[in-house]
């Protein structure tokens, strides 16, 4: 089965073969037909615009929901000037700021203006054409790309990868949420996303915390969770979105579902923490593209490295290497050390690692039975003071939010 969207196979586990994946995030706009004269027009405009999924509406626009449409186009008379105005202050009290296209049946200038007053993004007079229609499409859509129009989509995410299994992303990916949210009281979330194999919510011990298919099964749009209010709070203040307790399909999730979920986030934490599963999807593609900060976490060793090599040469396929990236060697040993040295890893990486975190066994066994609490990250160990480290060469990133005063100190 195939995505519609973008072409690639839903939920299939990437490999090295990349070149398929989606480069930017997909938009919609919903269409009431008779605004373009017809659904006929919409195979004309959906060969214009390859990265927008075109859905068609019902005529009652007034009461409808457009869950997740980006852009709706409807048509509109000088009576119902009052119904737009209605609308218009319905979408932009909500989460995905959804912008009206309002085509004007019978347009006069006085008529015009009304509906330019009411807020909507742009009128035109029917009968509309291709290409103003394209053209307005374009400098709405780019407007809202570029920018969150009101300060409250501003938080930052965090992806944390993994090269290799079971080398310690979901463990430092928790720590690292705790320290942030003990130390600077701020929201902090962390979405544990590996839907098939999370174990976030056994570090945490949070059992009654909710996962992403319970939000899907409110039926409203994933970015309107009220999410502060509906996940669980770990004892530091961290928030938990669990992965589900059973196995779920990759294709639970899509491009359109993390996307409106990296857009809830933003509104509702300071930062939030994503915890990705090993296997290259469109969705996992699509929250990489929203990722402020990216986190690569192997093991040293020769397999290790080669796959670090794999997962770098897909970023820099997909064009993710541009943004803050940290290469973190987590639970190094003397052993390990022995058999690969850093800096041979390094040269086979072709970058060196931001962090190289110990082998601490113990430390890891006693946070895990102690539910993480955070207060082990107040004493002074090795472990502790790695984390501490991976903040600060994230400082940069997390300085946006805040956070750079009180880290400097902390971390001194
Ligand atoms: N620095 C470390 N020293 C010792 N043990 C560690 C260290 N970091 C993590 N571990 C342990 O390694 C195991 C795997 O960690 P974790 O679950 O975080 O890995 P992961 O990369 O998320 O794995 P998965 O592929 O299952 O998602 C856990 O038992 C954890 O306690
Ligand atoms: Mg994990």
């Amino acid at each position: 089965m195939t995505d519609p969207t973008n072409g690639i196979p839903k939920g299939a586990a990437q490999n090295d073969n990349v070149v398929a994946l989606p480069l930017l995030g997909t938009q919609h706009v919903g269409v009431v037909p008779s605004a373009i004269g017809g659904e006929a027009r919409l195979p004309a405009l959906r060969s214009l615009f390859s990265n927008i999924v075109f859905e068609t509406l019902g005529e009652g626009w007034e009461t409808g929901e457009f869950g997740g449409c980006d852009v709706i186009i409807i048509p509109v008379d000088k009576s119902r000037i009052s119904e737009v105005q209605k609308l218009v202050q319905r979408f932009s009290a909500g989460p995905l700021q959804t912008k009206i296209i309002a085509v004007l049946e019978n347009a006069d200038v006085s008529s015009i203006r009304d509906l330019v007053h009411t807020g909507v993004a742009d009128v035109l007079p029917e009968p509309v054409t291709d290409p103003s229609l394209a053209l307005s499409l374009e400098r709405i859509l780019a407007k809202q790309a570029s920018a969150p129009s009101d300060g409250k989509g501003h938080g930052k995410i965090i992806a944390f990868m993994k090269a290799g299994g079971g080398v310690g992303a979901t463990t430092m990916g928790v720590q690292l949420g705790l320290l942030l949210a003990d130390r600077h009281q701020t929201d902090v979330c962390f979405a544990d996303l590996d839907v098939q194999f999370g174990l976030a919510e056994i570090y945490l011990d949070i059992p009654n915390s909710i996962s992403i298919v319970e939000c899907l099964k409110s039926g409203s749009n994933i970015a309107d969770t009220p999410f502060p209010t509906a996940l669980a709070k770990h004892s530091s203040g961290l928030r938990l979105l669990a992965a589900p307790k059973e196995v779920v399909a990759l294709d639970t999730m899509t491009a359109e579902i993390a996307d409106a979920l990296m857009t809830g986030m933003r509104r509702d934490f300071q930062t939030t923490i994503v915890d990705l599963p090993s296997e290259w999807t469109a969705w996992s593609n699509q929250v990489l593209q929203n990722a402020d900060h990216i986190v690569l976490v192997t093991h040293l060793s020769v397999p290790h490295v080669q796959i670090m090599k794999r997962q770098l040469r897909v970023l820099e396929a997909q064009r993710l290497t541009n943004r803050p990236m940290t290469l973190v060697c987590n639970a190094v040993s003397a052993d390990h050390l022995n058999a690969l040295p850093i800096k041979s890893a390094e040269r086979g990486i072709g970058r060196k690692f931001d962090v190289v975190i110990p082998e601490d066994r113990r430390a890891m066994l006693s946070a895990v039975n102690q539910g993480m609490d955070a207060s082990i990250l107040r004493h002074p160990t090795k472990i502790s003071k790695s984390i501490n480290r991976l903040a600060d060469v994230m400082n940069g990133t997390l300085a946006i939010n805040g956070y750079n005063k009180t880290l400097q100190q902390a971390w001194k």
